[in-house]
């Protein structure tokens, strides 16, 4: 998820902007850039403050320009690659946030009309794509409407012309714009936060529509030119409730951004009619993963519990042995590992140092090495073979809620793109493409049913310890939900499979010991429903996630938090977003830090 934000006004634009940007880094931070029409361009990686210091404290100045602050999707974090990017000639400039998923194809063509390009990265296609169009003696917004009308993918973007400065173009197709509207002065963001300090009036522009602002007029088209009237509407948001999208914390924020999420995981990726999965960033490595016959994921966290349930997805559908290692014990460990063996990362961040360790002794030691990582260019993207960026954008929460769902659909893609050239029947892939392109609306049901779970949260609230059981699948689910609970409330909460009860934890169950079973109707449902009477036989509360439709459960357990019916393979994906909720609502009543929990950090990169 990158930054957009572009000003034409009266004020000083570079100071706008900049500052605009600084609201913006939530969304994205591995680098940034600025074009003024009659100052040129600024770019540099890393966040807005090395940026700002390439400012000149003089000469870069001007009264409009658009600015950008960028979360890699194609290509590298480098000061090449950042925003804004610019046609041949250097008059048609582009901020984008989103993935031009034809990209290349468009490049090609472009390259065969004469053009040349500067960077690796999609967004620079569409600059060059309306200059091809103004060749035809179409205007400026004759010739964009053209270029966006050839583009698939999604993009939130500003265009800006030199020789017409007042004058900037915004597009939606995918990713969130807005517009400001102030007093002899226009504003275009990715969202209302580094609007609001100049004005409360907005206009949100919806999907396939195009602006064109100037100081003191805004327009808006479809894609087909016909025009459109937007209502105005005056926010009361600050600018931080602005960059949370008016939830109250970004844990909330990332936990409803889930269904989106999904979707962009899965975008460009899936071929449902033949039940195939393409992983671009996998296809240099095909022969040798042609040869590979066991696969060790290694991973910390809730990555790790990723992982898990991706032992079972490739073990059953790929028919490939899979162990998973905690990074901070493969690494110290004397692991048998050869060719023949990849050794596969999964990291939101790209840079847990554990993770890391793993990885570069699996290949000390010859092992193929893959990573499922969400940061474009990050250490351990780097450093493995080749991989599977997750596409979730930024997850500010320290809590990992989005990405780990990412994460899941990450893996059930490598399953299919695995699995097919195995023996994974075509039937297979399709029904389980067909359930992955099905799952953003079933979460978009449960995430509708919240309020329940707020409810369930503070009816809960009181308990100092928590158990969470599932089996097969959700066995992982169990122990996400624990580490979720715990790291933002602080109290005891622990995952355990709940085949495993009777061999210790029923021991600690009581009428003070409640537990989250996780029971959905699937092949272990009956074993789960007996443990659960076993915990009822102790006088102890249970809360059961169920399928909706589920009449059974009900007379057993305490509470039930449904979600819709799934396959088993991906029930997890859907099963942990009450859980996810359930601890971001109990921590809430309990008045803590949830973005920020104690000793707690985002990204943990000391051993
Ligand atoms: C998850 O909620 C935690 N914040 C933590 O377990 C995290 O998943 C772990 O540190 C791994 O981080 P990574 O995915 O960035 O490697």
């Amino acid at each position: 998820m990158c930054g957009i934000f572009a000003y034409t006004g009266k004020k000083d634009a570079a100071k706008v902007l900049l500052n605009g940007l600084v609201s913006l880094e939530y969304r994205g931070y591995d680098s940034a850039g600025i074009y003024l029409p009659e100052s040129g361009s600024i770019k540099s990686a890393g966040a807005v403050d090395r940026l700002k210091k390439k400012i000149p404290k003089t000469g870069f100045t001007g009264k409009s320009g658009v600015a950008h602050l960028r979360w890699a999707t194609h290509g590298e974090p480098t000061e090449l690659n950042a925003h804004p990017h610019a046609d041949c000639d250097g008059d048609i400039w582009v901020v984008h946030n989103g993935i031009i998923e034809n990209f290349r194809e468009l490049k090609e063509k472009l390259i065969k009309a004469g053009h040349t390009f500067k960077s690796d990265t999609d967004t620079e296609v569409l600059a060059h794509l309306i200059e091809e169009h103004m060749k035809n003696e179409k205007t400026f917004e004759e010739a964009t409407l053209a270029a966006l009308n050839e583009i698939r993918g999604t993009y939130g973007a500003a265009i800006q012309y030199r020789q017409d400065p007042e004058r900037i173009i915004a597009a939606r197709m995918g990713s969130p714009v807005v517009l400001g509207v102030g007093k002899g002065e226009r504003f275009i963001a990715s969202d209302p936060s580094p609007i609001v300090p100049h004005t409360k009036q907005v206009v949100f522009l919806e999907d396939g529509e195009v602006a064109v602002i100037t100081p003191d007029s805004h327009t808006i088209y479809k894609l087909d030119s016909t025009q459109v009237k937007r209502p105005t509407l005056e926010i009361d948001w600050s600018a931080e409730e602005a960059q949370k999208g008016g939830y109250e914390h970004f844990m909330l924020k990332e936990i409803m951004e889930g269904p989106e999420v999904i979707r962009n995981t899965l975008r460009g990726r899936l071929i449902p009619e033949k039940g195939l999965a393409k992983l671009g960033g996998l296809e240099s490595v095909a022969d040798e993963l042609k040869k590979i016959d066991r696969i060790i994921i290694v991973a910390c966290g809730t990555a790790s519990y990723a992982a898990l349930v991706g032992e079972h997805m490739l073990e059953e559908y790929a028919e490939i042995p899979v162990e998973v290692e905690l990074g901070s014990e493969f690494r110290y460990r004397k692991p048998v590992v050869n060719e023949r063996t990849a050794v596969l990362g999964i990291s939101q961040s790209g840079e847990t140092l554990d993770t890391l360790e793993a990885i570069r002794e699996g290949k000390r030691r010859g092992a193929l090495t893959l990573g499922i990582v969400n940061t474009v260019g990050s250490t351990i993207a780097r450093e493995t073979d080749a991989g599977v960026y997750n596409h979730a954008g930024p997850e500010v929460s320290v809590a990992s809620t989005k990405a780990f769902l990412s994460q899941l659909t990450a893996l059930a893609l490598l399953t299919i793109f695995l699995g097919r050239t195995r023996k994974m029947s075509a039937k297979a892939g399709k029904e389980i493409a067909r359930e992955l392109l099905a799952l953003p609306e079933k979460i978009e049901r449960i995430l509708e049913n919240r309020a329940a779970i707020e409810r369930l949260a503070k009816k809960y609230v009181k308990a100092q310890d928590f158990l969470f059981i599932g089996r097969k699948y959700n066995y992982p689910i169990a122990f996400e939900g624990a580490i979720k609970l715990k790291e933002v409330s602080y109290i005891h909460a622990e995952g355990c499979g709940a085949g495993e009860m009777k061999h210790g934890p029923i021991a600690m169950i009581d009428e003070n010991f409640p537990t989250m079973a996780i029971a959905t109707k699937d092949s272990v449902y009956e074993k789960m429903l007996s443990n659960i009477q076993e915990i009822k036989a102790r006088k102890g509360k249970v809360i059961a996630v169920a399928t909706e439709g589920d009449t059974e459960i009900g007379k057993i357990a305490d509470d039930i938090l449904y979600v819709p019916k799934t396959i088993e393979v991906l029930s997890p994906i859907l099963n942990v977003i009450p859980l996810q909720l359930f601890a971001y609502y109990f921590a809430k009543e309990k008045g803590l830090n949830v973005d920020r929990p104690r000793n707690l950090a985002k990204s943990v990169t000391v051993e």
